[in-house]
């Protein structure tokens, strides 16, 4: 249990002062059968279907769908255009360009680096260990009184494993900053989500997507679970209609089939078990990492040349040989059976005979 936290010490001064745009649906709530308040073509859409009013700016029916699923609350739910734009708002209502910081804990996902610089805010990197996980006493040492965010992923990308939990529960306890705890991959582990800890941790806000387990991508659709006071300040501060009618509908739908979607989670993890067995049979394979997400990151001889051969071959998977602490790796995501053996047969002849 966290003692005390500010969130208002920690918003940045605009923010706080901010009056946030107040969308034409948001003004009006009931029934109504003449819509004149919001400058849209009345008489209809190009399409098949009508896509001519704007969508619901909070996204309710979505969100209590997920509540479902999920077990959070709408009014602790923020739903973006894909977790990137939930990051993006991280570094918008916390950091004051120039002069916070925050801190990455790499080998991790690229966007939070990106973001900061998109942001103009300074990012420390404390690098995970060489068992790829938290180095405490780096992080303690390089947290100052301008320290706002705290990005951890886990399970990692691009190394697969989780973070320790009781770590993750130290910095929460300890940090009076916002701990990030991005769960893109959380429905390939055993480990429990962080969203059962939220009472727990009012500095916690955890990122969720649509895009991996879930199969929809293209839709764009992600998820920060937080505080309802933090999820309020996101609420402020998003495009009024981040997400699209189009994507809502469809969401909505695909959000009943749990079951199709249990059954790829448990195949997923059935040949990520296969392929990281039948790669690491290959002696030129030096080190699998034990994953718990969609893809494992596989150390092996020549990775740069394989690279180029499975790439000949029309198979692309990711070379992440000069990332520090990945040198030499190449990180596979797990496919469908069909994909892994094509994908295994191709590193058995290159390394055999070199094509
Ligand atoms: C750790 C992590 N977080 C977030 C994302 C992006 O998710 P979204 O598609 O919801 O923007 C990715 C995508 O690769 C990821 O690996």
């Amino acid at each position: 249990m966290k003692e005390s936290f500010s969130l208002d010490a920690l918003l940045r001064d605009n923010i706080k002062k901010l009056v946030p745009y107040s969308s034409a649906r948001d003004e009006f709530k009931g029934e109504a059968s003449v819509l004149l308040d919001a400058n849209e073509n009345a008489f209809g859409s190009p399409y098949s279907k009508n896509y001519n009013r704007y969508p619901d700016p909070l996204q309710h029916l979505l969100k209590e769908k997920l509540y479902e699923i999920k077990g959070v609350p709408p009014e602790q739910t923020f739903l973006g255009n894909g977790s990137d734009e939930a990051i993006d708002i991280l570094f918008r209502a916390f950091c004051e360009p120039m002069r916070d910081n925050v801190i990455l804990v790499p080998p991790t996902y690229g966007m939070y680096e990106v973001s900061a610089n998109i942001n103009n805010v300074a990012y420390r990197k404390v690098n995970l260990t060489t068992d790829y996980q938290l180095d405490l006493d780096g992080i303690a040492a390089a947290i100052d009184g301008r320290t706002k965010l705290i990005f951890i992923c886990s399970p990692n990308n691009p190394t697969g494993n989780s973070i320790r939990r009781q770590d993750i529960e130290t910095i929460l306890v300890n940090f009076d900053g916002i701990v990030v705890l991005d769960e893109a991959y959380i429905n390939f582990s055993k480990q429990a989500s962080f969203t059962k800890d939220l009472q727990e941790f009012p500095n916690l806000v955890v990122l969720q997507t649509l895009s991996k387990a879930w199969g929809l991508a293209a839709l764009r659709l992600g998820m920060a679970f937080a505080s309802a006071d933090i999820i309020s300040v996101f609420n402020k501060i998003k495009p009024p209609y981040n997400i699209n009618q189009a994507t809502q509908e469809i969401v909505l739908e695909a959000l009943r089939d749990v079951e199709q979607i249990n059954t790829w989670i448990r195949s997923t993890v059935a040949e990520r078990a296969v392929l990281t067995e039948a790669l690491a049979g290959i002696p030129q394979v030096q080190h699998i990492t034990p994953s718990d997400a969609n893809f494992i990151l596989v150390k092996l001889e020549q990775p740069r040349e394989l690279y180029t051969h499975l790439v000949e071959k029309g198979i692309i998977v990711r070379d992440r040989s000069k990332v520090e602490l990945c040198e030499g790796c190449l990180r596979f995501t797990i496919g469908t059976p069909e994909e892994n053996a094509m994908v295994l047969a191709a590193v058995e002849a290159f390394y055999q005979t070199g094509q």
